[in-house]
């Protein structure tokens, strides 16, 4: 092993610890000044490396590794990872305008100059975010694409159920937020189809995931990032490949149109079942109590002093 990697490695094993900088030369039978040298190379690759006279090193975050991704999950074809792009949605469509074959390719960012959300929002996308976009092409007809929306929503919040033990909510249509319904995750999804076939679905997917408190309050943004939930900076990789593990198994309920089960999940981390709510639809303005999903067409069912109706997208307000 090179000398970089048994400082990592040593780092690494040391979980959340400082390291001195005499121990770590003893251990590799090198100088402290060697010792420093790879410490800084290991900051210019990306790695977060605290530093303290006394204490010595500690290591807080690592770069993301398309590699670790690509080789950990089964469900992905391909990995394309950029530092810097104006939106993985527009990658993606490149990507499908140049081979139509494309399929199960994730494209994952840093950072995002022109992040979309929906309705023609944007979506702010600084760097210490999750942003990627995922090329599917399901076997499904193309009403039945709305599923996807839980898929990644109930995905992103068993994820961080599992790695952190923390409990986050899915909100009707897309969301994931926190107790205090701050948002965590947008979800955004383009659809190409025939009247009876899907031809491509591009899922965009956004995670507040290692974003400074002071990023949303200078741009007076509901959200909050999952480190100042956790209480510390978060392994990129890590909840990324957890991320995908949870979507393989949510996505192959999908293909077999176990739609009952996803739904039925996704209710359960769900903040706005049983809430009073007003929808907003490009043509109307329901307002009642939410009671469920629909297993079907993956519809909100909402009760209303005119009994109860369903809508299939909108933009979803919790009233009481
Ligand atoms: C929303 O809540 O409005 C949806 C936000 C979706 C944002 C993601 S970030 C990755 C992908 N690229 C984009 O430009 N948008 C989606």
């Amino acid at each position: 092993m090179d000398s970089t990697l048994k400082v990592l490695a040593i780092l690494k094993n040391s979980k959340n610890k400082f390291v001195s900088g005499e121990n770590i030369a003893k251990e590799l039978k090198v100088s402290r000044v060697a010792v420093y040298k790879i410490i800084k190379k290991l900051i210019q690759e990306g790695y977060k490396i605290e530093k303290h006279k006394k204490l010595g090193y500690k290591l807080i975050g690592s770069p993301f590794s398309p590699e670790d991704l690509l080789k950990k999950t089964k469900f992905l074809k391909e990995v394309v990872f950029l530092k810097k792009t104006t939106s993985t949605m527009e990658l993606a469509k490149d990507i499908l305008a140049k081979n139509p074959y494309s399929e199960q390719v994730l494209i994952i960012a840093e950072e995002q100059t022109s992040g979309k959300g929906r309705i023609e929002r944007k979506w702010f996308s600084p760097k210490g975010g999750l942003y990627f976009s995922l090329i599917v092409k399901p076997n499904v007809l193309p009403y039945e694409v709305f599923m996807l929306n839980y898929v990644f929503s109930l995905s992103v919040a068993e994820t961080i159920k599992d790695l952190y033990n923390v409990r986050v909510f899915t909100k009707w249509p897309n969301d994931v937020v926190d107790a205090y319904h701050r948002k965590i995750c947008g979800i955004l999804l383009e659809i190409d189809s025939e009247i009876d076939k899907v031809n491509y679905c591009i899922v965009g997917v956004g995670i507040n995931v290692n974003i400074n408190s002071k990023f949303f309050s200078k741009h007076k943004l509901k959200a909050i990032s999952l480190s100042q939930i956790v209480g510390k900076n978060l392994d990129m990789t890590e909840f990324t490949v957890e991320l995908f593990k949870r979507i393989e198994k949510n996505y192959k309920l999908f293909e077999e149109k176990k739609f009952d089960i996803l739904t039925s999940r996704w209710v359960s981390h769900s903040s706005t079942i049983g809430r009073t709510i007003k929808v907003q639809t490009f043509t109307q303005t329901i307002k009642g109590t939410a009671v469920g999903i629909s297993s079907k067409t993956g519809a909100l069912i909402i009760k209303t002093p005119y009994g109860l109706k369903e809508v299939l997208s909108g933009d979803c307000i919790h009233l009481r």
